[in-house]
């Protein structure tokens, strides 16, 4: 079994060392092997320019926030996956870093931005990045729990059920899945993300609301969750307030695709007769490198 916790909170936009600390304190409050942590986390979400993107945004793994995380995953034999601004070269990307209770694992760059991110962001290229996650030490104790295999994407990623699959194909048991969600729509979709794949999903969103430079404002709508491959809702936060919420999976369910004597999700796929999943559409955008 391994504990997965989401933790919901309020960051204010700028204030990284403030926003950072308070995550971890509200994490030291719950035991857990795996922490979800929301999108841009630490930052705040509402940019106003490129250059506010560059100077809050952080090199992986050197970063402050990403050194602090890893601190924090070091003592309390624990991993993480957090949504930061990420700084390689010219470009910044949004993006998640997954790290476990030795350091550093690696980075998802968000594929699918949404909004101004379009503005801000270069998009990743890649979705199916997983990493086996495990040997814990249980709360300290040193006796290992098991490990978990784990699929990241962010937030507007969900609503391309492609980006779900991949992970799913890749062998995730558990999809994490940090986010600043402004869309009503999005907790009940991960259920069915759920569901389709038969995988674990743990979805930490936040809260507030931002308006920066005169734009629209921002409301989050809260509500993380975790749910099981049934699509079941294993704990889902209040839509206002921080939040922390810390469940038991056991990753070995997310293995088992068969819905019953006649039907295995992955022996009842017909890949080619899905033609049109992975030709260009009209008006899809070229990315250049
Ligand atoms: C979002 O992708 N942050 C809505």
């Amino acid at each position: 079994m391994i504990r997965v916790g989401v933790v919901q909170t309020s960051p204010r936009f700028g204030r990284v060392a403030a926003n950072l600390a308070r995550a971890l304190r509200l994490m030291a409050t719950k035991p857990a092997d795996l922490y979800v942590l929301p999108e841009l986390f630490a930052t705040g979400y509402q940019f106003s320019s490129r250059a506010e993107v560059a100077r809050l945004a952080e090199p992986v793994p050197t970063g402050r926030t990403c050194r602090q995380l890893i601190a924090f995953a070091r003592r309390h034999r624990c991993a993480i996956v957090a949504g930061l601004p990420e700084r390689a070269g010219r470009r910044c990307y949004n993006s998640a870093v997954v790290i476990g209770p030795d350091g550093y694992l690696g980075c998802y760059r968000k594929l699918h931005l949404f909004g101004e991110e379009t503005c801000w962001f270069a998009p990743g290229r890649k979705a199916g990045a997983v990493w086996t996650i495990g040997a814990f030490g249980s709360g300290g104790s040193g006796k290992a729990t098991g490990s978990v295999k784990i699929g990241v994407m962010i937030c507007f990623d969900w609503f391309f059920p492609e980006t779900a699959r991949s992970l799913a194909l890749e062998g995730a048991d558990l999809i994490c899945h940090p986010a600043n969600l402004v869309l009503p729509y999005c907790p009940e979709a991960m259920r069915t993300r759920s569901i389709e794949n038969r995988l674990f999903t743990a979805t930490a969103d936040r809260v507030g609301t931002e308006a920066r430079g005169g734009r629209a404002p921002l409301t989050y709508i809260g509500r993380s969750q975790i749910t099981d491959p049934r699509g079941r809702l294993l704990f889902r936060a209040p839509a206002k307030g921080e939040a922390i919420g810390v469940v038991r999976i056991d990753p070995r369910q997310a293995r088992d695709k068969r819905l019953n004597s006649y039907n295995d999700l992955w022996e009842a796929r017909r890949p080619r007769a899905y033609r049109g999943l992975t030709v260009r559409c009209k008006g899809e955008r070229r990315i250049k490198d």
